[in-house]
């Protein structure tokens, strides 16, 4: 698919209604339980499964200062909870078939599976998913409703996959029946992932994985539980790659289902859930956060687009924005109240590590976690993760922002904030040299 859908629904009222009908009906599922289901897994547990995991605030949500209020505000969101990717999940067959394939286990925690079929689709968004996505555009309107009117609609756009599609059509429709149908969101552009897309990590050619730090890891945790499987199971012979495919299930399965899955017993008697974790802190960290030489500059694009928006200016890049649609102002507003995109995890990772977020004194050590580290997958990017900009306007002074990650606020000491994370936007603006060089020569190195 070359050229990029795109819908320019800004006018189109009527569009917006027949958009919204369907999933005010996904939530009345959700609404008998009472909203977002609690899934019957204790949140510590929760909390092991890393970008698996369902939304958490990292923190209390806590208003600018006093004298401050937010004048404009950036959402970037990851999808909601999703069925596994397709690779993901022929692994994950592959390793169920194994165990399978023997006809007795010496650990009755495995007897399920004498009759279980894997049941799973691929790639799109669980009902869960679309429940929390639903439910962060309510707090999107609940916080900050007070920016947009329906001459000032939030601008909001998704990179292609469906999953991120469907979750902003979710939100959206989240923030309409929050605001008792008196705004119409609608979601205003999709931008294809075979193009130029700054809300995914598919374009630079030379950059490098994670496979290595994270085969080095697997090898060191899950070599016990894979040898505890295999006794389990005489004759499985499952591989640690076997074993990690199994440890996710706790999760896929779970979000999927709405309840516990049978893998969880599993997983909390053979502990693997800080492995698991520490698994995918380094797959982040290595795949395109600050371990990645070129991870990084595949968040540049996204940090123009927001120093645009900020200063409502037009967009100065030359990495992976579409200048075609960046330079328009039907496809790329300036002057909004809110705007929202809904994109991927690996992609808010090489975002955060572009503007300098989550920084570590040390690289992760594939060996050994460092147990004081504050590079957890879990904080920055679960299912519905967002990073929120606001823009302040503070009484007598400059106009300032913050940062919140999952409603964390970000020190930003990068520009000088003291404590209540608030620099001036001039300082911010600054502060984003990396950005503004288009990568200081990195993006040229994805092709070269
Ligand atoms: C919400 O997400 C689900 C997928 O889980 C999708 O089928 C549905 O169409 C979405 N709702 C809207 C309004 O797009
Ligand atoms: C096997 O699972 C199916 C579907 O969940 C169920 O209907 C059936 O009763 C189960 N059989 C046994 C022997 O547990
Ligand atoms: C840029 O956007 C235009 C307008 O939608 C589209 O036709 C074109 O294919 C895009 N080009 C790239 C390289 O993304
Ligand atoms: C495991 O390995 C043994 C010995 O090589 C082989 O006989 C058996 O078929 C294998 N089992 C599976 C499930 O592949
Ligand atoms: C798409 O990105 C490439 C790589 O940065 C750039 O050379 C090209 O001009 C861009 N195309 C558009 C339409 O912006």
């Amino acid at each position: 698919m070359k050229a990029l859908l795109m819908f320019i629904t800004l006018t189109c009222v009527s569009f917006a209604h027949a958009t919204l009908s369907s999933p005010v009906s996904t939530r009345a599922n959700h609404k008998a339980n009472k909203e977002v289901p609690s899934l019957g897994v204790p949140k510590s547990v929760q909390e092991t499964w890393a970008m698996f995991s369902p939304y958490y605030p990292a923190a209390t949500y806590v208003k600018p200062p006093k004298g401050c209020s937010v004048d404009q505000v950036h959402i970037l969101q990851r999808h909601g909870a999703r069925y596994p990717t397709s690779g993901v999940g022929k692994r994950i067959k592959a390793a169920i078939k194994k165990l399978q394939s023997v006809n007795q286990y010496t650990d009755s925690k495995l007897d399920f599976l004498k009759n279980y079929t894997y049941v799973l689709h691929k790639n799109t968004l669980v009902p869960f998913g679309a429940a929390q996505s639903f439910e962060s555009g309510e707090e999107a309107f609940k916080r900050y409703g007070s920016l947009v009117s329906k001459k000032n609609q939030p601008f909001v756009r998704a990179s292609s996959s469906s999953r991120c599609v469907d979750s902003a059509t979710n939100w959206t429709a989240g923030f309409s029946d929050a605001s008792g149908h008196g705004k119409w969101p609608v979601l205003s552009l999709i931008l294809s992932e075979s193009a130029n897309d700054t809300l995914d990590n598919a374009m630079c050619k030379n950059a490098g994985s994670a496979n290595p730090q994270a085969k080095q890891w697997l090898a060191s945790f899950a070599a016990p539980i894979t040898a505890h499987l295999n006794a389990a199971a005489p004759g499985a012979n499952l591989t640690d790659k076997d074993t990690d495919s199994l440890l996710a299930m706790c999760s896929l399965d779970t979000v999927a289902q709405e309840k516990a899955s049978p893998f969880c017993a599993l997983y909390e008697e053979l502990n693997g859930g800080p492995g698991f974790a520490y698994l995918a802190d380094l797959d982040k960290y290595y795949g395109t956060g600050y371990g990645q030489a070129l991870g990084r500059v595949q968040g540049v694009g996204y940090v123009n687009e927001l120093l645009a928006r900020l200063t409502g200016q037009p967009v100065q890049d030359r990495t992976q924005t579409n200048t075609t649609l960046d330079g328009s102002q039907a496809t790329f507003p300036l002057g909004r109240g809110m705007y929202a995109d809904f994109s991927h995890d690996n992609q808010l990772i090489a975002i955060y590590a572009a503007m300098g977020l989550f920084p570590q004194a040390k690289a992760l050590d594939p060996t050994k976690p460092d147990a004081g580290r504050t590079w957890q997958a879990w904080k920055m990017v679960p299912f519905s993760a967002r990073m929120v900009t606001e823009r302040l306007k503070c009484s007598g002074g400059k106009e300032s922002v913050r940062v919140l990650v999952n409603d964390a606020v970000m020190p930003l000491e990068f520009c000088g904030a003291k404590g209540d994370g608030v620099c001036t936007l001039d300082a911010f603006v600054e502060s984003q040299a990396y950005a503004r060089n288009n990568g200081d020569g990195d993006w040229e190195k994805c092709f070269a």
